[in-house]
């Protein structure tokens, strides 16, 4: 079972972005980065400024996946059906965010899928990824255990 980190939208963009707040690296370079950590776990890493397509890969991870990193983006503060795709896993859920949501505007402060992650990394950058990746494998290799 491979290791899934799914990003929603506008993190294609990453570099150009407003880069004060998420930096110069590319998805690319976090694509880069998620694989090294993962180190003989395969990895699939996807992006999509779409939420349904969010939600199809969520199910699609109910069968593919040994432990599931997410990035929703602003999808974070909107999206109930994220949320409910999200409750259908049987794995463990760390949600990541470049930036500290909590550090920034009112509206970021509340998360849907806080509510059904096993864990939150904020306000690492790209390093964050690394982070969940690793946070993500050993829940997966404790629950096997
Ligand atoms: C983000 C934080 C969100 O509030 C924002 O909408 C994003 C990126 C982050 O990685 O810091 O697009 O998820």
């Amino acid at each position: 079972l491979a290791l899934h980190v799914l990003n929603g939208p506008n993190l294609n963009l990453l570099g150009e972005r407003e880069p004060d707040i998420y930096g110069r690296e590319t998805l690319a370079d976090i694509q880069s980065l998620c694989e090294a950590a993962a180190g003989d776990v395969p990895v699939v890493f996807r992006q999509s400024n779409h939420e349904g397509q969010l939600v199809e890969w969520i199910h699609e991870a109910r069968s593919s996946a040994r432990a599931l990193v997410i990035n929703p983006a602003a999808f974070t503060h909107t999206s109930i059906a994220l949320l409910d795709a999200l409750k259908t896993l049987d794995i463990p859920v760390v949600e990541c965010h470049l930036s500290n949501p909590a550090a920034r505007e009112e509206f970021r402060r509340h998360s849907y899928v806080s509510l059904v992650a096993t864990g939150v990394i904020s306000g690492f950058g790209p390093h964050g990824y690394e982070l969940a990746v690793k946070a993500a494998l050993r829940l997966a290799q404790e629950r096997a255990d």
